[in-house]
């Protein structure tokens, strides 16, 4: 399967080299690592390979052709010319018209030349990954999934302030999916008692589009609308991955963000979610379990072949004053933190008391502020410039002592 050359969500572009030695392929490789822009994840196999599950699905194949004269073009018309295939990038050991010729007549995207010019590379992959991308994205919304290995470190409550922050501070439609289907937590979390669920869909017979859909979610007061989990335990057993894939495609027609709060548990219907997630944020907090918890996760990823999909760690109730620093934990995932969340108890207890979200309780709290700011980076929106101008912010966010104030 593909492997990470650096942090990469799920949008990240894959890049397959196929060259007829362990060097070549080495200084193809060498290349696509000084590659800044796009975001790709690589792998490699040998000319006389067959493409094996997992590789079928490049973007992008890098082909060393040959040393004849010509080459053989037949394996580089076959990949090139094969339905919705990847894009296939010829690379040359000699540059002479002809054989160029013979390149571009076989399907070839672009030609490239060995020694490998880094900036001709990262033009070429821009230019693919570009095209995709409006591809992906006509009429799509971004799904991000939620998820931990450890019960209580803040899924729930992350998944309801993060729909809110998007909803009300970059005016997006925002959906949420309520994917942890026993707990069922997150119509409590948005203060909602739906009188639909997930469970009103599960008639698998008839078809599903986005009136049906829009008939069983609940829309919070401040405009986030919530497809929510069975009213009972039991009913979860009920709900597939047969209806979790439809929903969530029509979800995405329907909102310009999805988020999915997975919980804690790994299942058909989660994988199902992950599969379909622009990013998959993983939440953590500062113990040693959550760590060990997640090397289990990240190497289930690779064996159900969804290493491609790079969780974006998100550390919930941080604090300064925990044993185990944002570095340590950096360190231990060899992967770096994405967002902090601070642990802010006094903004929290203000939206039980009062019964209103985050952002009227305790709009100028840490914790409002960070949620914001990881909603901004998700849907890559500048955070609004008065709040850091204000500067009280990311004071406030590494200094432990003032983690708790509310706004
Ligand atoms: N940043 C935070 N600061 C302080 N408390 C928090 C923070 N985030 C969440 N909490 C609290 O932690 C508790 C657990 O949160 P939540 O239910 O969201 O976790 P979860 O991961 O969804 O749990 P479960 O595994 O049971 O689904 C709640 O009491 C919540 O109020
Ligand atoms: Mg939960």
């Amino acid at each position: 399967m593909f492997t990470q050359r650096r942090e990469s969500g799920a949008g990240s572009l894959k890049v397959l080299i196929i060259g007829p030695t362990g060097e070549t392929r080495g200084a193809m490789r060498g290349v696509l690592g000084e590659v800044l822009e796009p975001e790709i994840v690589v792998e490699e196999i040998a000319s006389d390979q067959p493409l094996a599950r997992g590789s079928a699905d490049a973007d992008v194949v890098m082909m060393l052709l040959d040393s004849g004269n010509p080459p053989n073009f037949e394996p580089l018309q076959r990949l090139a010319q094969a339905e919705a295939g990847p894009k296939v990038l010829a690379v040359l050991q000699d540059g002479s018209p002809e054989i160029i010729r013979g390149a571009l007549r076989a399907g070839a995207h672009e030609v490239l030349f060995l020694p490998l010019n880094r900036l001709d590379l990262s033009r070429a992959l821009l230019k693919i990954d570009e095209t995709r991308r409006g591809v992906l994205r006509q009429g799509m919304g971004l799904i991000f999934s939620l998820v931990s290995a450890s019960g209580g470190v803040g899924v729930t409550t992350l998944t309801a302030n993060l729909a809110l922050a998007l909803q009300v501070r970059t005016g997006k439609r925002v959906g949420v999916v309520d994917l942890d289907l026993q707990a069922g937590d997150l119509s409590t979390a948005l203060n909602l008692e739906p009188v639909k669920t997930i469970m009103d869909l599960a008639d698998v017979k008839q078809k599903l589009d986005s009136i049906r859909l829009e008939s069983v979610l609940t829309k919070g007061p401040a405009g986030v609308y919530l497809l929510a989990a069975p009213k009972r335990v039991e009913e979860s057993e009920l709900v597939s991955s047969g209806l979790v894939v439809p929903v969530l495609d029509v979800m995405r027609q329907l909102f310009d963000v999805v988020l999915i709060d997975c919980g804690r548990y790994m299942s058909e219907n989660t994988a199902a979610a992950w599969e379909r997630s622009d990013q998959l944020l993983y939440v953590i907090d500062q113990s040693l379990g959550a760590l060990r918890r997640t090397w289990r996760v990240l190497e289930l990823l690779k064996r159900l072949g969804l290493n491609h999909i790079a969780p974006r760690f998100v550390v919930n109730r941080y604090s300064g004053r925990e044993l185990i620093s944002e570095a340590q934990i950096a360190q231990t995932l060899a992967r770096p933190i994405f967002a902090k969340i601070p642990r802010d108890d006094r903004s929290l207890k203000a939206v039980l008391i009062q019964g209103r979200d985050l952002f009227k309780a305790a709009p100028k709290s840490a914790l409002a502020k960070s949620v914001e700011l990881l909603a901004c980076k998700l849907v890559g929106d500048r955070p609004e410039k008065q709040s850091l101008r204000r500067g009280g912010f990311l004071k406030m966010l590494f200094s432990p002592q003032r983690a708790g104030a509310t706004g």
